[in-house]
C-alpha cells in the first residue's frame, strides 16, 4: 500500500496548530455573507468600495494615501521600481533571503532592470553596519518586517529608528515590505502609523495574519501611489473588479487585528513547549510576533513518518510540509491564528509527551 503524505494526513486532522483555517470557498462566503447585493462594485481602481478601504488602510498606516493591489509581488516591485526612477539610479538593497530576491522568478532584475545589493548574511539580520557599510549608492532598502525566512526575527526599535534617520540623511528611500506588519505590532508595542513614519512607502498583505482571500496595500504620500496606480494598470493588476478581495480583506481585517496579541502569545507559549523536546528547537527561541520556526534533529523522512504517526493518534497537525536543512536536520514554519486556541489543551500535552519521546 503506498505510504500517506505527510500533506495527506495533515488534511486529515481534527486541529491544527498553524493558520486560521482550511483556505476554501468559505472564507470568502463567510465574508460576504452581510454585504448589500446592490452595492455597486468597484471598476478599474475607482469607487466606493475600493477608494474607502483605501483611505481606512491609509489611515491606519499613518499615510497620506494607500493603493490596493491583488498581490504584494505586484506592489513592491512596483514601489521599488518609482523610487529607482525618482532618483535615476537602478539600485536598491534588501536581505539576501527577501521575498523579492527568492520568491518572485527575478521580477525586479528581468521586469525592471533593477539590480539588488544584498545586505547582512542569510542567518541574521540587518543592522546599522550593513547599511552604512554598503558600498555602493542605492534608490532604496527594503526592510522586511518581521523578516520571515530566519523564523520571523525583528530587529530593536532603536534599529529601526537608526536606519530610518540614516536613509532621510543619505537620501535613500526606506520602504517596508510590511507582510507581517499588524502581527508584529504587538512587539513593539507601537502603532501602525507609528512603526509606518520611519518609511516613506510600505507594502502589508490581507491573507496572512489577516486571513483574508488575497491582496495587498501599497502606501505613502499622494505623488507615490498615484505614481503606482499607473504601474499597476502597466502590470495588468487593475483588474476590472477587485472587490471579492477588497471585501474580504477589509471583513477580516476588522474581525482579526485586535487578534494579534492573542496569537503572538499563544506563539510565544508554543515555543516554549517545542523547546523543551530534545532536538528540537525553535528560531526565534521566544517568537517576536505569531509566527516561528521549528527546527528538527532529525532527517526529514524520519520527522514526516513521526508526525503522521503523531498526527493519526492525537488529530492534530503541526505542519502539511517539512524542509529540509541538511541531510540530518530539518525545520517547518508555524504562523498562529485562530485555531491553535481551539485545541483543547489536554490533547496538546500529549501531542507534546509523543513528540519528546
Ligand atoms: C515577506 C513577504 N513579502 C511579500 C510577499 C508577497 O505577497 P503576495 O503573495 O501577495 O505577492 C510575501 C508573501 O508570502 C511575503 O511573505
Amino acid at each position: 500500500m503506498r505510504k500517506k503524505s505527510l500533506l495527506e494526513a495533515f488534511k486529515q486532522t481534527q486541529y491544527q496548530i498553524s493558520g486560521h483555517g482550511r483556505r476554501n470557498i468559505q472564507v470568502l462566503k463567510e465574508a460576504l455573507l452581510n454585504i448589500d447585493g446592490q452595492q455597486e462594485s468597484d471598476l478599474y481602481g475607482k469607487g466606493k468600495i475600493i477608494e474607502e478601504f483605501q483611505t481606512k488602510v491609509a489611515k491606519f498606516l499613518g499615510k497620506e494615501s494607500a493603493v490596493f493591489f491583488p498581490s504584494g509581488t505586484m506592489a513592491q516591485q512596483i514601489a521599488l521600481r518609482i523610487w529607482c526612477d525618482e532618483k535615476g539610479l537602478n539600485k536598491v538593497a534588501y536581505h539576501p533571503l527577501s521575498h523579492l530576491e527568492i520568491h518572485e522568478e527575478d521580477g525586479l532584475k528581468k521586469l525592471h532592470n533593477i539590480e539588488p545589493i544584498l545586505l547582512a548574511d542569510k542567518k541574521r539580520l540587518i543592522v546599522m553596519e550593513d547599511v552604512m557599510n554598503m558600498g555602493k549608492d542605492v534608490a532604496c532598502l527594503l526592510l522586511e518586517l518581521p523578516q520571515r525566512e530566519i523564523g520571523g526575527q525583528l530587529p530593536d526599535y532603536k534599529t529601526l529608528e537608526s536606519i530610518s534617520t540614516y536613509c532621510r540623511e543619505h537620501h535613500i528611500k526606506l520602504h517596508l515590505d510590511g507582510a507581517r506588519l499588524f502581527e508584529i505590532l504587538p512587539y513593539y508595542k507601537k502603532s501602525a502609523a507609528e512603526i509606518c513614519s520611519l518609511f516613506d512607502s510600505v507594502y502589508v498583505s490581507f491573507y496572512k495574519g489577516i486571513g483574508g482571500i488575497a491582496g495587498a496595500i501599497l502606501a505613502g504620500d499622494e505623488t507615490f501611489t498615484e505614481e503606482s496606480k499607473i504601474w499597476k494598470r502597466r502590470h495588468g493588476g487593475d483588474l476590472i473588479s477587485l472587490y471579492p478581495y477588497i471585501i474580504s480583506s477589509n471583513f477580516y481585517f476588522d474581525q482579526r487585528l485586535n487578534k494579534m496579541n492573542e496569537y503572538y502569545e499563544d506563539a510565544k507559549e508554543l515555543a516554549n513547549f517545542f523547546n523543551q523536546c530534545q532536538g528540537i528547537s525553535t528560531n526565534p527561541l521566544v517568537p517576536a510576533s505569531n509566527m516561528f520556526h521549528v527546527h528538527f534533529d532529525m532527517p526529514k523522512e524520519k520527522l514526516e513518518s513521526t508526525l503522521i504517526a503523531i498526527y493519526e493518534k492525537t488529530g492534530i497537525g503541526i505542519t502539511s510540509y517539512v524542509k529540509e536543512t541538511s541531510v540530518k536536520s530539518c525545520y517547518c514554519e508555524i504562523s498562529i491564528g485562530d485555531q491553535y486556541c481551539i485545541i483543547p489543551k489536554d490533547e496538546l500535552r500529549r501531542l507534546f509527551e509523543m513528540l519528546i519521546k
